[in-house]
């Protein structure tokens, strides 16, 4: 099995998911700096796997900080950690990891400073280790929602890449598969970026789930003709009313799924949740580069300054959302109570 990343002798060492699935390479990030650009372009994504390197990021920044007090220290640590939040916007796992770096640090105000540092790359580490918890967690409740025989349809990416480890959506069909259950996976290849057919096929692939790729504009046949028995995605963000910002096209996975009366489940830790935020409408939608829709394999498919747009995320409203599914438990509707409980147990 493959490590998405890891944190070894001061090197955040990470698989690089842009290179994915054509060569199996690394790329070390020795600063923070480096694990903000690596965020930032892609090398690693997937809301949880962003929390982990950006708590693994925050430690590195630790280390390289020389200041006379824990105040100059802090201011430091502060602005580093400003930036390395500008890195993607959807995710709330990258401000979450990283106000918690922060508070750990505030915490822990009276060690020395390489006491100081030495706790926070525990926090890191630790941050890592309940992730992969989290996932198999997850994987147990999930896997009870889906039957001997099923297959599934997935979106994007949400497996071992996109998290430290074992996956949020593809940890709960590997738990399925380790449980013994048949399963089968149709993997949308997800324009523009391609997770799906780069990433998540790839990914299956290795661990020898059954998985077959179409197109994105392909479900809603594959619905119709009864050959889909569960969605199953992840999430960046949910909002306290179960609403629900993932990959782009989800929220048309969605509707089609309602229209043929099949289930919608979302599998995201509580890490993901982000209970500040009464509805999705307020969840900031990144735009990335429009390069990223006019080429394909690195050859332009468009005329020459034609207009594009690229939200890379949208979001699915609560109603169509079926369940979501943490390492605490399965949330039903009304979800702003049912989370909001799931969230309590942490
Ligand atoms: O742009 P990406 O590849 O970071 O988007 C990732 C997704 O949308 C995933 O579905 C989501 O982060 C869940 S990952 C467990």
């Amino acid at each position: 099995m493959f490590k998405t990343i890891e944190y070894i002798d001061g090197v955040v060492r990470m698989i690089d998911q842009t290179r994915l699935p054509n060569e199996k390479v690394f790329v070390d990030c020795k600063t923070v700096e480096d694990v903000g650009r690596a965020i930032k372009t892609m090398v690693i994504r997937g809301a949880p796997a962003i929390g982990v390197a950006a708590a693994m990021g925050i430690s590195l920044a630790a280390d390289a900080i020389d200041a006379p007090d824990f105040d100059a220290f802090d201011r430091e640590l502060e602005q580093k950690c400003e930036a390395l939040g500008q890195a993607r916007p959807t995710a709330v796992n990258l401000a979450w990891a990283i106000a918690r770096m922060l508070r750990v640090a505030r915490e822990n105000r009276g060690l020395s400073l390489p006491g100081l540092k030495q706790r926070l790359k525990e926090e890191a580490l630790l941050i890592y280790e309940e992730d992969i918890s989290a996932n198999k967690a997850m994987g147990n409740h999930g896997q009870t929602l889906i039957e001997n025989g099923q297959t599934v349809l997935t979106h994007c990416n949400a497996g071992a890449l996109a998290t430290a480890g074992f996956g949020t959506a593809l940890g709960v069909i590997r738990a399925a598969v380790n449980a013994g259950k048949n399963i089968k996976v149709l993997a949308n290849e997800t324009r523009p970026f391609l997770q799906g057919a780069r990433l998540t096929a790839w990914e299956l692939k290795e661990e020898n789930i059954p998985v077959k790729l179409i197109t994105d504009g392909m479900s809603g046949f594959f619905m119709r003709k009864g050959d889909i028995d569960t969605v199953l995605v992840g999430a960046d963000r949910i909002a306290a009313n179960g609403d629900v910002a993932n990959k782009i096209g989800t929220y048309m996975v969605a509707v089609l799924a309602q229209k043929h009366n099949i289930p919608f489940y979302v599998a995201a830790p509580v890490s993901t949740l982000d209970l500040s935020l009464a509805t999705g409408d307020t969840i900031p939608i990144e735009e990335r580069s429009t390069e990223e829709v006019v080429t394909f394999n690195n050859q332009r498919i468009a005329p020459e300054n034609i207009e594009v747009a690229h939200p890379a995320f949208d979001i699915t409203p609560n109603e169509l959302v079926t369940a979501i599914i943490t390492e605490n438990g399965i949330a039903r509707p009304p979800y702003t109570e049912s989370l909001r409980q799931l969230a309590g147990k942490s």
